[in-house]
């Protein structure tokens, strides 16, 4: 574990405003969050399909494509539940989500215009379904906060790997990398 899910939660939660006022109106909606979610599996492996690339991802194992939606129903509703109430499980979720994009080679530059996707789509179900504005903008912030994990373990993973590998420490890293941009 390169970072301290919890505490990164935290400093999300700071950072992109999600308040208690947030997180009771996502758990008042978790109901209608686990009925739309198939909906939103939809739209989302749609998107994920017409690129030949993530096509190929998506269908590389046998199931894998199934597996993947159920996982990503699990994924939408755990937004609006908050699992143990956006504590150290669900942190410790969206780390591993992160990390397992980072395995498979996944890049950053695919999620989040996939993210996007989700967001576009919940916007329009949700005026759809004549849902009040503010749980729209409480989904947008924990899409963000998700979406954060998500690139941040690119990151973190990289620099790990290299500094476990090469034996080097973090602060010769950082400077071979603010030297090799200056030179860019
Ligand atoms: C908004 C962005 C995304 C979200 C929220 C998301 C969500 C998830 C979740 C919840 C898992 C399961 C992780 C686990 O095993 O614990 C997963 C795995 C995976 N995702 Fe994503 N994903 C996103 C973007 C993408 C993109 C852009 C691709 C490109 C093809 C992708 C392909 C995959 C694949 C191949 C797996 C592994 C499936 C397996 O178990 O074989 N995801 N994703």
């Amino acid at each position: 574990m390169t970072i301290d899910p919890l505490a990164f939660m935290t400093t999300l939660e700071n950072r992109v405003g999600l308040t208690s006022e947030d997180k009771a109106i996502l758990k008042s909606n978790a109901e209608w969050g686990l009925q739309v979610a198939p909906e939103m599996a939809d739209h989302f492996y749609a998107y994920l399909g017409r690129d030949a690339e993530m096509n190929a991802i998506l269908n590389k194992t046998e199931g894998r494509i199934h597996r993947l939606r159920e996982t990503f129903v699990q994924w939408f509703h755990e937004m609006f539940t908050g699992m143990d109430d956006w504590g150290a499980a669900y942190s410790q979720r969206r780390w591993h989500i992160g990390v397992v994009h980072v395995q498979i080679g996944i890049g950053p530059q695919h999620v989040v215009p996939a993210m996007a996707v989700v967001v576009h789509e919940v916007g329009r179900k949700l005026k759809l379904d004549s849902k009040p504005e503010n749980l729209q903008e409480s989904l947008g912030r924990i899409c963000m906060i998700d979406l954060a994990f998500i690139e941040q373990a690119y990151v973190e993973v990289s620099a790990s790997a290299v500094l476990k590998e090469t034996g080097w420490s973090a602060a010769l890293f950082k400077r071979l990398i603010t030297t090799g941009a200056a030179s860019m």
